[in-house]
């Protein structure tokens, strides 16, 4: 498996964050996740004028990642353009535990700029999740 560097990863999001759409709460995120296989699929957030309707980059990240045909993800980053980290909010945990490496999946969140990273897991955002094993051996995908 190839692995591009943290920096890489979050250099990544970062990238995609400037084509966020956010007219309305003029906060852009980018999204760079790391699929099984080393490739690095990116996003931003797309927001509406019926507000409620917007969508997290770390969301479109993953549709956009299913839709080109990868289900399992090493890694994912995420930047924001506040001065400090961001992390990701709780639909786009529940979004994210629904893949192979569950909790396991490691989460990187940054900044506007600058080198301050904070690196966690899944699991530690959202603990005693539920996921798609919780449905038992018949409803596995
Ligand atoms: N947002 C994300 O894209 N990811 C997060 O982790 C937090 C929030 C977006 C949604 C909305 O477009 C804007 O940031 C403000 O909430």
């Amino acid at each position: 498996m190839k692995r591009p560097s943290a920096a890489e990863l979050v250099a990544a999001a970062r990238a995609a964050r400037d084509r966020a759409y956010a007219p309305y709460s003029g906060f852009r995120v980018g999204a760079a996740l790391l699929t099984e296989q080393g490739d690095v699929i990116t996003a931003a957030n797309v927001e509406n004028a019926s507000y409620g309707l917007a969508i997290c980059a770390e969301r479109s990240a993953v549709v956009a990642a299913v839709a080109a045909g990868s289900r399992s993800f090493q890694a994912i980053a995420v930047a924001g353009n506040g001065p400090d980290p961001v992390t990701p909010c709780g639909a786009c945990r529940q979004v994210l535990r629904e893949f192979p490496l569950g909790a396991d999946l490691e989460v990187l969140c940054a900044g506007e700029s600058g080198e301050d990273l904070r690196t966690t897991t899944l699991g530690a955002l959202l603990p005693d999740s539920f996921g798609p094993d919780a449905l038992g051996p018949a409803s596995q995908p």
